[in-house]
């Protein structure tokens, strides 16, 4: 499976090291930068990593900054896109089970390297369980014709 990543600035040490994790359990990593500390603009990275997705080159992405949180908010700008930031693993199981999260988001200043490690691991090997959380995905997408309606 090819997993694309990405980072900022914040993000760019603990992507370097999930990245050599990945390799060693065989995934294909595309890496979508940055490529050192120097700072850029995480929306950029985010911006880019969709674009992957939603052109089906990838089925799953992870994205990384500082806290995580504008990864997330950039993310889930897309329909389509399911963005979880998580911090733990039991969050990232969820995400896969009930939210067919397709970009895991993490925070390079908020979590350390082996629980970041942890939290890829549960996350690439859990599958969504459909059944009623796939009626929920479907009306997540329908905020498209919410919008449209006049309240
Ligand atoms: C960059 O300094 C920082 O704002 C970014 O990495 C991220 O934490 C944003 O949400």
């Amino acid at each position: 499976m090819l997993i694309v990543v990405g980072s900022d600035h914040g993000g760019w040490e603990l992507k370097e090291f999930l990245k050599t994790y990945l390799q060693s359990q065989s995934y294909s990593v595309e890496d979508l930068g940055c490529y050192n500390s120097t700072s850029v603009d995480y929306p950029d990275f985010a911006h880019q990593l969709v674009q992957h997705i939603l052109n089906h080159k990838s089925e799953k992405g992870i994205l990384i900054c500082g806290t995580g949180i504008g990864m997330s908010i950039s993310a889930n700008r897309y329909p389509g896109i399911r963005a979880a930031l998580c911090s733990e693993p039991m969050s990232a199981r969820l995400s896969r089970q009930h939210n067919d999260s397709n970009v895991l988001v993490l925070g390079g200043r908020t979590i350390g390297k082996e629980l970041a490690r942890e939290i890829v691991k549960v996350w690439l090997a859990t599958t969504f369980s459909g059944g009623r959380h796939a009626r929920r995905l479907e009306k997540i997408d329908s905020v498209k014709d919410i919008k449209k309606t006049k309240i």
